[in-house]
């Protein structure tokens, strides 16, 4: 942990998928369905889903990240040899309501009650946005959801760390912007919001531009609200 001064953050930004949202318990609930090769199909369906928005976003061709979700979801069957159209459905369909880490609700309050403003800003498409936050039960405990199609172009574009400063209106470097991908928080760090990677999966650090001013492993680390220092 930093000793970076969190104490001129006006907003806590988080990501989803990953951060707030796990985005193996689809998979891991059609466990039985899809075989042994449950685990390896996850890892690279979300491998696949990535890889086709920076190559989207580079061509450029976008499309949204539902229906890429889609698209990489095919490409992960066909790899383990799955051909079932019901699967496909319903680990779709399970992607919009996927698991929230059990920190999310406490932490999210924490931040409301010190009259934080709290977000989502996400690659995620408006819908499935919407309909994640409802099925984890945080709506009340958000300020706002940011899709990137406001932008039109997937993260790291500068462009879409721009919409949560726009939709907050507070200076970038007053932003805390949490994510557990690596990319995504040397993106937000570059383009200058005060970054926390959450490191949940004991990863490497990304050798990439922008630095987080704090790595904590669980949002229980959170290094926001920060404690009114008491009188002496
Ligand atoms: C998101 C992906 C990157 O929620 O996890 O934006």
């Amino acid at each position: 942990m930093s000793n970076y001064d969190w104490s001129s953050c006006k907003a806590c930004v988080f990501d989803a998928y990953g951060t707030l949202f796990d985005v193996h318990s689809a998979a891991a609930k059609l466990s039985d369905r899809i075989g042994e090769n449950s685990e390896a199909l996850s890892n690279l369906w979300r491998q696949k889903q990535l890889e086709y928005t920076w190559l989207r976003a580079l061509m450029p061709a976008h499309r949204n990240f539902w229906l890429v979700t889609a698209d990489a979801l095919d490409y992960a069957m066909e790899a383990y040899g799955l051909t079932s159209p019901e699967l496909h459905k319903d680990l779709m369909e399970l992607y919009l309501r996927l698991d929230a880490y059990a920190e999310v609700p406490d932490c999210l309050t924490r931040l409301k009650d010190a009259g934080l403003k709290t977000a989502i800003l996400s690659n995620g498409e408006p819908k499935m946005l919407e309909a994640a936050v409802k099925s984890a039960g945080i709506g009340d405990l958000l300020d706002s959801v940011l899709s990137i199609e406001d932008a039109g172009i997937y993260k790291p574009h500068p462009s879409t760390y721009q919409l949560a400063v726009e939709n907050l209106g507070v200076k970038a470097s007053e932003i805390c912007f949490v994510s557990s991908n690596t990319w995504d928080a040397s993106g937000a760090a570059n383009f200058g919001l005060s970054v926390c990677w959450l490191n949940r999966f004991a990863k490497q650090w990304d050798r990439l531009p922008g630095t987080p001013k704090a790595v904590i492993h669980t949002l229980d680390e959170l290094p926001l609200p920060v404690e009114a220092e008491a009188d002496s």
